[in-house]
């Protein structure tokens, strides 16, 4: 019999490599970040999310009728079936995220391509999902308030769009470039908790929807994707820079982790972090709102007796101001994430069917063995 002596033990598999990808490339310790072999850097200041999202599912960049083609789909896809809107009705008062695992979840049953787990049917759902994921959190948004939902637009961006269904105001050209800055970060992040988890899905050759409604609910938590709301609450609580110091040393002195910073895989700067940075400057200043970046920049201050040990800022920390400069509730901060993310999950589904095998890692067994079994009649 194997004994717990034997066994190596990874708890949450770290540092454990499990499978081979092509798609995205980190090297956490130098805080390098590549999607298909281009650095986020290249990305996030030449490319568009729609380039991006179609550069992870194709392997290359898309020539201009490639793209334009890509852009149409996406187009095409925005509507979400009455049903669906339905049940976003229904279940209008649960957190975004957890109406948009559901609603997600639902799409399945209305997909022209659900029984089909082709390579080519995986993409086509993946790239509706990636629209649809878009109109669930503006319609759930709208309909929660009383509103009926902006019916999306045929023409503009998909970061555009997204600010638009918000309260059917286009938002300026310098707004939806840092939405769409935004999602091309948020893209794809290697085995990340969410991926992870489609991917254990995918396994068992369950479908994209499913796999996607799982990694909803895994971005949900605090540990992955809520960090922006929580960050933004921080920024509040702090109220004036010349907090910030004393609150971060209340907060460490009571073990307490400071939200938007530190992360399993990236020892140095998050690269992601950096065009985030540039953005909340720019937009904390066009909306005379400056004391926001010096907050943040405040904790940045406070932290830095903590990059010794690794811990720096992540993409989280400067996303959640942006988010609220432009006039986004906090609670869909995590939502806006998972809209970013859908190339990035699908790729990795794909991935996971092109090789598959159930993931199934073994446990070490801590309770007791050969206990008697007493009759519920003489149990004490
Ligand atoms: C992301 C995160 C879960 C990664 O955790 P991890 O890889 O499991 O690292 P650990 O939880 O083992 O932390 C290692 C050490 O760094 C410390 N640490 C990590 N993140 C910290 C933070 N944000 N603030 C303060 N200390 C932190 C831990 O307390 C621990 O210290 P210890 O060794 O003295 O106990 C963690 O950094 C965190 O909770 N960050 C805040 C939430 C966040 O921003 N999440 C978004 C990620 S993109």
């Amino acid at each position: 019999m194997t004994t717990s002596d034997d066994i190596q033990l990874h708890r949450g598999l770290q540092g454990v490599y499990f499978d081979r990808t092509a798609t995205t490339f980190i090297d956490g310790k130098e805080g390098v970040l590549e999607y298909r072999g281009y650095s986020i850097h290249d990305l996030a200041t030449r490319s568009t999310f729609e380039e991006t999202a179609y550069l992870l599912l194709y392997g290359n960049l898309p020539t201009k009728a490639q793209l334009e083609d890509f852009d149409a789909r996406l187009k095409d896809a925005r509507e979400l079936p009455d049903q669906v809107l339905d049940v976003i009705h229904i279940v209008k008062d649960s957190h975004p995220m957890d109406v948009l695992r559901t609603a997600v979840s639902a799409l399945a049953s209305f997909d022209k391509d659900r029984a089909d787990n082709s390579v080519e049917a995986t993409y086509r759902k993946g790239i509706r999902l990636t629209s649809q994921f878009a109109t669930i959190v503006m319609a759930h948004h709208r309909i929660r308030a009383g509103k009926d939902p902006i019916k999306p637009s045929k023409t503009l961006s998909h970061a555009a769009n997204f600010l638009y269904m918000l309260d059917g105001k286009e938002p300026t050209a310098a707004t939806a470039d840092l939405m769409d800055k935004d999602f091309v970060l948020h893209a794809d992040h290697g085995s990340n908790a969410s991926a992870f988890t489609a991917r254990v899905v995918a396994g068992t050759s369950a479908d994209l929807h499913g796999a996607v409604t799982a990694g909803i609910a895994a971005l949900s938590g605090p540990s992955h994707g809520g960090a922006a709301e929580n960050v933004m609450q921080m920024a509040q609580e702090i109220g004036d820079p010349a907090n910030a110091a004393q609150y971060v040393k209340d907060l460490l002195g009571a073990r307490k982790r400071v939200m938007g910073f530190g992360h399993r895989v990236y020892k140095a700067e998050d690269p992601r972090a950096r065009h985030l940075r540039e953005g909340v400057l720019k937009l904390s200043e066009e909306k005379g709102e400056p004391k926001w970046y010096a907050i943040l920049e405040a904790v940045v201050e406070a932290m830095k007796p903590y990059a010794r040990r690794g811990i720096h800022v992540n993409v989280d920390f400067f996303a959640g101001v942006i988010y609220y400069l432009n006039g986004i509730p906090q609670d869909l901060f995590v939502p806006i994430f998972a809209v970013g993310r859908v190339p990035g999950w699908t790729v990795q589904v794909v991935e996971q069917y092109e090789h598959n095998i159930l993931i199934r890692p073994l446990l070490v067994y801590t309770g007791e063995h050969n206990r008697e079994y007493i009759p519920i009649a003489d149990r004490g």
